[in-house]
């Protein structure tokens, strides 16, 4: 790479609130970490794409912009490089491919993503070496569709808070239609976040859960509807508008499998709590905010059965030693526990889950990989040459 290389740059993300909800078209509330995915590129004069990574693990990749890429072996790293390329070739005609090395400082497969941060970076820089530009939240919903292209039926957040994060802030998003709602962290805050060593693959072993229960939310809510004598194609907020939660978990509860009722608990109790954990955010009341990520947790782990022992495990840890309260953050299955506390607290909830986490799983040096603070971070950018 010529020293004359413009970097894209797009930061992981913790979800704070709002876990397996953005599919079901609900509100999330995540903030980007300042960790992120670096992409130095230069354009091509052809359609190639050539990536390399610094990480020697992962293996160099080329392939050919165009409508429709043939996709890698799955869990291929270059998948969402392909996914970012053809998502946007499919916008724009005759685009030229890039030279790119990659380097991300983001734990992998931890629940931050890391992949929709690659994939990001690749588009912003594919973007920027061909010269066409877009409105920001039509970039969004182009990237969150074209990341199916990897085989996951994820929502939208992960790409809206990597491009429109704003530092300090963590971000309401909503869907149909889509915004971005900051409210400022305040300063007395500090989010944990901590890898329980168990990998959550989002295009690898954790994809068919995930997708099963992305299936089962739409059931549940398909089953409903009808039984309201709506119609079937009638949104979750449109239930939530015609009902109360209350009245709707009833309906769920007399008409469906038990299994599919509670999937149905969690999507209904995790959004009401996203709005209450804004208000106590702006509110600065951390104790509410302590309560509500714990309640998520336990949603996650009985209704939804997306947590992990080893999470389970880290979530209990972090509250033993003071955190206000800890959920699981991104789809589980593995993968990172977020926690809140106060400032002065902080180096004391590290410090007990490196010596009764980390310690006894044999795990002591830089454990500050695997556990850090998150700092609110802005979004995804383009850096002119240095
Ligand atoms: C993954 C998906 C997101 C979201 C989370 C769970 O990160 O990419 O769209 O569904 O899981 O909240």
């Amino acid at each position: 790479m010529t020293p004359r290389a413009h970097v894209a740059r797009a930061p992981g993300r913790v979800n704070l609130i709002g876990e397996h909800i953005d599919y079901c078209g609900l509100s999330v509330f995540p903030m980007a970490l300042r960790r992120s995915v670096r992409i130095e590129f230069n354009p091509r004069a052809d359609r190639e794409m050539r990536l390399a990574d610094r990480d020697p693990g992962f293996a160099p990749s080329a392939f050919s912009v165009s409508e429709s890429i043939p996709p890698g072996p799955a869990g291929d790293w270059a998948n969402y490089a392909r996914a970012a390329a053809q998502a946007l070739a499919r916008r724009f005609p005759d685009l030229r491919g890039i030279d790119a090395l990659v380097e991300s400082d983001l734990p992998i497969a931890a629940g931050l993503s890391s992949s929709s941060a690659l994939l990001v970076a690749i588009a912003l820089a594919i973007m920027h070496a061909n010269r066409v530009t877009m409105a920001s939240l039509e970039l969004m919903e182009l990237l969150a569709r074209g990341e199916r292209y990897v085989g996951t039926a994820g929502g939208g957040m992960d790409q809206a808070i990597i491009l429109g994060a704003q530092a300090g802030c963590a971000s309401r998003i909503d869907f149909q239609p889509l915004r971005l709602t900051p409210t400022a962290v305040p300063t007395g805050w500090r989010f944990i976040v901590a890898w329980s060593l168990v990998h959550a693959e989002k295009s690898g072993a954790a994809q068919q859960a995930y997708n099963e229960r992305t299936r089962q939310g739409d059931e549940a809510r398909r089953l409903v509807a009808s039984r309201r004598g709506l119609p079937e194609d009638t949104a979750y907020a449109a239930l939530l508008t015609a009902d109360s939660v209350d009245e709707l978990l009833k309906v769920a509860g007399a008409s469906m499998p038990q299994v599919l009722s509670r999937r149905f608990r969690h999507v209904l109790t995790e959004g009401a709590r996203v709005r209450q954990a804004e208000a106590a955010m702006a509110a600065g009341n951390l104790e509410a905010f302590g309560r509500l990520l714990d309640a998520s947790h336990q949603s996650l782990r009985d209704d939804y059965e997306v947590s992990h022992p080893e999470l389970d495990r880290l979530v209990e840890l972090a509250r033993e030693a003071g955190a206000a309260g800890a959920r699981l953050t991104g789809a589980g299955f593995g993968g990172s526990i977020v926690a809140l506390c106060r400032v002065e607290r902080a180096p004391e909830v590290i410090s007990a889950l490196r010596e009764k986490f980390y310690a006894p799983r044999g795990v002591a040096d830089d454990v500050e990989r695997h556990v850090f603070v998150a700092e609110p971070s802005g979004g995804a950018e383009v850096l002119a040459p240095g």
